[in-house]
């Protein structure tokens, strides 16, 4: 009798015990929920935690903080705080610092309002960095002299850029090219001038974890001397249009139309020129048998014809030029 009633004595106290259990929990969980919908979003090996904001009252403002467990963390049964995770307002934060290796992590977040504090929520499965989404590189084909500079932006650390490159209408033997991320820029030089390349790049991670590729972007190569060709030549241009309008200018000052007259007459061939002369060398007596009297005849002489010839078309020139100013 005695036994029974200690029996049923113990009975009740333990669904007291129970009840008051179930009581406090549902206080708790009415203060503060634990935060669900606990993600990771991880791109191009930027890793962001996320989760639901809470939809709880609370007076002041409500906070989050997360933790995580590497290898040894998970060995020794402990957690870190994530670094940039703490108290924060907003329902994500960037552990990318925290992960930093290629093992699993786990991860946990709780809220906190004032001094309560909600239960942690768990993310599952756990996060691996190697699942990491790689997006198209943002890649730039520039020509400069018979060279392709291939440059990227913002690409994944440790990742590296696997570059192909082939001409045009020869894509069966295209060169592939890997360059690591800390290099930025591609130089592909010695190509053939004249003819057009294509360049198509994507991001490896780990020789396991690919990118899309880039589309094909196709330039010429427009030769070696390119890069000084063009800025002579259009020095050049202006230096002769320069000189062209200072002879303009020139003639317009000099050169009134009434004033002009005398410039634009004709004079006759010197006289000089119509006869024939002997030209007599003063030489030392000791010289004298060394040389004989020159004996020059002028008359049809090419090179008087010719200069006389550029007179006549100068001449024209300036008249069409006074012509048009006036
Ligand atoms: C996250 O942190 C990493 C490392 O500190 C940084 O490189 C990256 O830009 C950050 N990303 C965002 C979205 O804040």
């Amino acid at each position: 009798m005695r036994l029974r009633q200690d029996g049923s004595l113990l009975a009740m106290k333990r669904r007291v015990m129970m009840m008051m259990m179930i009581l406090l929990d549902f206080a708790n969980s009415v203060a503060l929920p634990a935060p669900i919908g606990v993600s990771m979003r991880s791109v191009d090996m930027t890793h962001v935690l996320r989760w639901r904001p809470l939809q709880a009252a609370c007076d002041t403002a409500l906070l989050y903080s997360a933790q995580f467990q590497g290898e040894f963390e998970q060995d020794s049964n402990t957690w870190l705080d994530a670094l940039e995770c703490q108290l924060v307002p907003d329902a994500h934060c960037n552990v990318t610092e925290d992960v930093n290796s290629d093992s699993d992590y786990n991860l946990r977040v709780r809220a906190q309002c004032g001094s309560l504090l909600s239960a942690w929520t768990e993310l599952s499965p756990a996060f691996n960095r190697r699942d990491t989404v790689l997006t198209v590189p943002k890649m730039s084909v520039t020509v400069v002299g018979d060279a392709l500079h291939v440059t990227f932006a913002e690409l994944p650390r440790t990742s590296i850029v696997s570059v192909t490159v082939w001409k045009r209408g020869a894509e069966l033997q295209a060169v592939p090219y890997s360059m690591p991320a800390e290099q930025a820029v591609l130089h592909v030089a010695a190509l053939q001038e004249g003819a057009e390349y294509c360049v198509r790049a994507q991001t490896v991670l780990n020789a396991r974890l690919y990118s899309r590729s880039t589309d094909a972007e196709c330039v010429s190569i427009t030769g070696p001397d390119a890069a000084w060709k063009q800025p002579t030549a259009v020095t050049l241009t202006v230096v002769v249009m320069a000189m062209l309008l200072l002879a303009v200018f020139w003639s317009v000052l000099n050169c009134r139309p009434g004033a002009c007259q005398d410039f634009f007459h004709k004079e006759p061939p010197p006289r000089s020129l119509d006869t024939d002369w002997d030209i007599e060398v003063q030489v030392s007596p000791e010289e004298a048998e060394l040389y004989e009297p020159i004996h020059v005849s002028p008359a049809p002489n090419a090179d008087e014809l010719r200069m006389q010839k550029a007179d006549e078309s100068e001449l024209k020139l300036t008249v069409d030029l006074v012509d048009m100013i006036s």
